[in-house]
């Protein structure tokens, strides 16, 4: 079988991250995301797969490549100018036959796809989309469902007064081959505002998975920080997160001077150097090579590769990119997002400050 994962997203909200590295190669922990879609695909069976992209197209090909190193088949397809969800399906038919498994690409869950197959074969529809519920559904689409699991009701970005229930569009869809025959080819056309709705109107089996396992779309700093906090917690399992008795990986190549002082969970990385007199705080990240220097703490935070965190420098509840240095007694606090390169000098401070309302 056939997947197509929609890739192609510019991952505006993650700025400034995503500018040298596209949302869907951002890495957990260590793996570019996709890696990790690839994988719950293949222990699925599925393994002939096309990535559907726009945004810097070439950078995720070089990494991926054939998909031979991932053990499944990768074929590429980019769009100069995007073309929707349901328009960049289109554009990857020639490359799939028959059912086809569609995946939003920037969710990550702990999904059963095996049963979403199997009901989807049960209920003999043309298409089956996986709900799931959260609280607060504005941010994404609105699935309403009949008693016997049929879509009632698909409404993309809704307002608060058109809330109706709690289930969403999780991003992964099963779809006959015949459906394509409902989009337009070659022009902008998405799945949330004008295939769904077509297929309701038009009295197509269009069955709902619900799906109450984990569930995260990681395409905002929040959700970006959330998803390594859920797997440092062991909320979502994560392959080679192996933690010590403290909670925190260390990898074998990483060096934790004695006098260094680790509160778990945490992680981490490849050849990264953890000064004595550096504390590394709850839900730490240490990305490869980086380099926390003595009198540092950092916590609730994520560090990419190359990151150093200068003497008696403070980092809470950081994103923060590949090789940027933060200087000496530098604060960084609450939802601050650097990007690759970014330096602070001695004493910066990037917080929440409260400044006097009158100037
Ligand atoms: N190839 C291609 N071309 N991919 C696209 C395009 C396009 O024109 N537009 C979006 N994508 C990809 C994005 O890269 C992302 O992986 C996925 O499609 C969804 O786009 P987002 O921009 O992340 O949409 P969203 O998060 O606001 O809403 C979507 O996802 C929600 C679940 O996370 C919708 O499908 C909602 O209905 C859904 O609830
Ligand atoms: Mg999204």
């Amino acid at each position: 079988m056939n997947a197509v994962i929609l890739a192609g997203g510019k991952g505006t909200r993650l700025r400034p991250l995503t500018l040298n590295t596209p949302k869907p190669i951002v890495p957990i922990l260590t793996r570019p995301f996709l890696a990790l879609q690839i994988e719950l695909l293949k222990k699925t069976g599925i393994d002939n797969i096309v990535l559907s992209l726009s945004y810097q197209p070439r950078r995720i090909e070089e990494l991926f490549g054939d998909g031979s190193s991932l053990g499944v088949k990768i074929h590429y397809t980019m769009e100069p100018e995007p073309l929707g969800t349901a328009g960049a399906v289109k554009n990857a038919e020639a490359l799939i036959a028959g059912r086809t498994v569609v995946f939003n690409g920037d969710v990550l869950s702990d999904l059963d796809l095996g049963a979403v197959l199997k009901q989807h074969e049960e209920t003999g529809a043309k298409a089956t989309i996986v709900l799931t519920p959260v609280e607060n559904p504005t941010a994404y689409g609105l699935v309403e469902t009949e008693d016997d699991g049929r879509v009632r009701q698909f409404l993309e970005k809704p307002s608060y007064d058109e809330i109706t229930c709690n289930t969403i569009n999780a991003g992964v869809y099963i779809l006959e081959r015949e459906t394509l025959d409902r989009i337009p080819e070659g022009k902008s056309y998405s799945f949330e505002r004008g295939f769904f709705p077509s297929l309701l109107k038009d009295n197509i089996p269009f069955y709902a998975y619900v799906h109450r396992g984990y569930w995260i779309d990681i395409g905002t700093p929040e959700k970006y920080l959330r998803v390594h906090r859920d797997i440092l917690s062991r909320a979502l399992p994560f392959e080679g997160f192996s933690p010590n008795a403290g909670g925190t990986y260390v990898d074998p190549t990483a060096t934790v001077e004695s006098g260094a002082k680790i509160q778990g969970p945490g992680y981490i990385g490849e050849g990264a150097l953890v000064k004595a007199g550096a504390h590394l705080e709850p839900f730490a990240v240490v990305g490869p090579n980086c380099r926390i220097e003595s009198g540092a703490v950092v916590g609730n935070s994520v560090l990419w590769s190359n990151v150093r965190i200068g003497t008696e420098a403070r980092v809470r509840g950081a994103l923060i990119g590949r090789s940027a240095h933060i200087g000496h007694r530098s604060i960084l606090e609450g939802g601050i997002v650097l990007g690759d390169k970014s330096v602070l000098t001695d004493y910066s401070r990037v917080t929440a400050l409260e400044l006097d309302s009158d100037g």
